[in-house]
This record gives C-alpha cells, sequence and structure tokens, in this order.
C-alpha cells in the first residue's frame, strides 16, 4: 500500500509503502497518515495486509488489536476495523484476504462519495453568504480537515472546495495548529495547490479575528461526535466555538457516518489522545522553555453541542439535537 508521507508536508511530497499490518499500525501512530477518516480507511487497509500472511480469525482479530491501539479519540478507526471483522466473520479463511482487500476499496469509496455529500450540504451556506454580501466569504477553520485527512475533498474543506470551483469567491482563515502544525503544513499546502485564497494566522488570533467581523462562519471537522453532538475535534476547536458564539457567527462541524458514535453518550465519555509532551516542548530542532519545565499535550478537545450550529453530513445539514435520529443504523 502507498501513501502520503504526511510528516514530510509541506516541503516534499514523498510516498512512504506498507507491506505488513505493523507497517500500517506504525504509520498511524507516527501521523504518516493522520486524519480521522483516513486512519479509518487506512486501518482497513491494514485489515488487508495482515490477511496476506494470516487469515485466521484470530490473526485478524490481533490485528485489529494492534491497528486500535495506534490512536483513541478519532472513532473511525474502531468503526472501519469492526466492518473488517464483520466481513471476515462471514467467510471462510481462503476468502477473506480478497473480501478484505476489496472492503477497503468500498470504505475509500464511501468515504469520497460522503464528503462530495457534506460538501453540498455545506455550499449552500457559502453560496447564500455569498449572495447575502456581496463580496469574498470568510471562511474559518482548524487543523487539517481537507482531502489529506480523508480521501478526497475532505469534510470541513469540501464546501470550500465546491464553492471554488463554482466561481464563488471564498478565502480561508486557516490557523497553525499547534503543536503538529497541520494547518500551516497540510490544510494551506492543498489550498494554495487548488488556488484557493487562504492566509494563515498563529492559533490565538481566532478571537480576533472573530470579534472584530473578519470572519462568516467557522467549519471544522470532527475525529469524534458523540450521540448529544458533542464534538471531539483538534485541540483549540472550542476556543473557536465560544468566540463564534460571543461574536453571533455561524460554527459547523463538518463529519462523515463513520465519525458519529452513536454508542458515546456525550463528550465527557469521548476518549482523548495525549501525545509526548515534546511535541510541545522542541520547536525546530531546540527546547523552547527551560530544561526542568514538562508539558502536557492534549490533541484533542470537545466542544459542547449546544456551541454548535449545525452538522454538515452526507444526508445534508442537521441540528445537533437530531443527529441521533438522523444517523444511520
Ligand atoms: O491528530 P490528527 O491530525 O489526526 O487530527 C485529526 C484532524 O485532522 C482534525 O481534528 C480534523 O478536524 C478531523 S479529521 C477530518
Amino acid at each position: 500500500m502507498v501513501v502520503i508521507d504526511q510528516r514530510r508536508l509541506p516541503h516534499a511530497l514523498l510516498h512512504a509503502r506498507w507491506y505488513t499490518v505493523a507497517n500500517a499500525a506504525a504509520g498511524i501512530a507516527d501521523m504518516t497518515v493522520r486524519g480521522a477518516p483516513l486512519i479509518g480507511v487506512s486501518a482497513a487497509y491494514g485489515m488487508a495486509l495482515a490477511a496476506r500472511s494470516d487469515t485466521s480469525l484470530g490473526a485478524l482479530h490481533r490485528a485489529a488489536d494492534l491497528l486500535a491501539a495506534t490512536r483513541p479519540t478519532a472513532v473511525n478507526l474502531r468503526w472501519a476495523l469492526e466492518r473488517c471483522l464483520d466481513v471476515a466473520r462471514e467467510l471462510n479463511d481462503s476468502d477473506r484476504e480478497a473480501a478484505l482487500r476489496a472492503f477497503a476499496v468500498v470504505l475509500a469509496d464511501e468515504d469520497v462519495d460522503q464528503c462530495r455529500r457534506i460538501g453540498a450540504a455545506g455550499l449552500d451556506l457559502i453560496r447564500e453568504r455569498a449572495q447575502q454580501a456581496g463580496r469574498q466569504v470568510q471562511v474559518m477553520t482548524h487543523c487539517n480537515a481537507g482531502r489529506l485527512a480523508c480521501i478526497e475533498l475532505g469534510t470541513a474543506t469540501s464546501p470550500v472546495y465546491l464553492a471554488h470551483a463554482e466561481g464563488i469567491d471564498v478565502h480561508v482563515w486557516v490557523s497553525e495548529t499547534r503543536p503538529r502544525n497541520q494547518g500551516a503544513a497540510l490544510t494551506a499546502w492543498e489550498l494554495a495547490d487548488a488556488g484557493i485564497a487562504h492566509t494563515l494566522v498563529v492559533d490565538n488570533a481566532a478571537g480576533h479575528l472573530l470579534t472584530n467581523g473578519l470572519v462568516d462562519l467557522v467549519i471544522v471537522g470532527a475525529d469524534r461526535v458523540a450521540a448529544n453532538g458533542d464534538t471531539a475535534n483538534k485541540i483549540g476547536t472550542s476556543l473557536k466555538a465560544y468566540a463564534a458564539a460571543v461574536a453571533g457567527v455561524p460554527f459547523y462541524v463538518a463529519l462523515p457516518w463513520s465519525t458519529f458514535d452513536l454508542g458515546c453518550p456525550d463528550g465527557a465519555s469521548i476518549p482523548i489522545e495525549e501525545r509526548d509532551e515534546d511535541e510541545v516542548l522542541i520547536v525546530n530542532g531546540g527546547p523552547v522553555g527551560p530544561p526542568a519545565t514538562r508539558a502536557r499535550n492534549w490533541g484533542f478537545d470537545v466542544t459542547p453541542a449546544r456551541f454548535v450550529t449545525g452538522f454538515l453530513t452526507p444526508a445534508g445539514r442537521i441540528a445537533p439535537t437530531d443527529m441521533a435520529a438522523a444517523a444511520p443504523r
């Protein structure tokens, strides 16, 4: 399997090759690939790689456990693994390898289709705003919920790509997204590649932009949305939601169904990944603080559902209170 090595962007577009499930698990853990939907699809390919060497159910369960342990917050990972195991359970040992390979393609295709429909749900918002305002529409996003985090188009960026394709003048405020800089390194790279107007800002600029009328609409992605609409996304997302509420700016969360966790009642039940302190302490190869200083590095935060104006889903725009009823079973 060949993947884009996202750790090397924006400076180099390089690819990594995975031959085994251990390669896939390492590549998800070290963020060669990242972004909730892509993690799910990558895990499915990891299961197909596992089946190349052993198609017994025991071996496939062990492979799923290995992959599941890589990243805890994005529910797409567990969702994809459960679906792969469902496929395997229905078949004989001899049929499992081909079936899992084909199933990984099905999940990738499903993601493309769902991102397209998410885009259509958000395009209306941008179009309406362009018509009302008669000027460039200002969208704010956070982290990378673009095509690199998915297979095509992305979740939060999909409406922007479709608006741009339709000739609507749209500009995106991209926050750096410390400490891994997914905004600066990935979202900005994608938007530049697509020729879409964008400006990079430090994460702490969001309040200033939102309360000074410089943003029409916030659209972010999600790593897990609980049944009540509480939303886990990249750390810093909730601060944008709070500032958007103060400023009266609509705050939308874009997600495929694989990100919606009906079994998780609320945000307090979402496991939040805590990453290595060195991601915070070391910048450009050197320490940013004194040697004795320690850091904490939560990868995600939870935005309470009441701060979400609506969800952009493959089934259209949905209010937080209606998500559980709208989700496919
Ligand atoms: O830690 P990452 O880079 O895997 O974080 C995931 C994300 O990119 C974001 O939180 C994103 O908004 C959700 S993925 C569409």
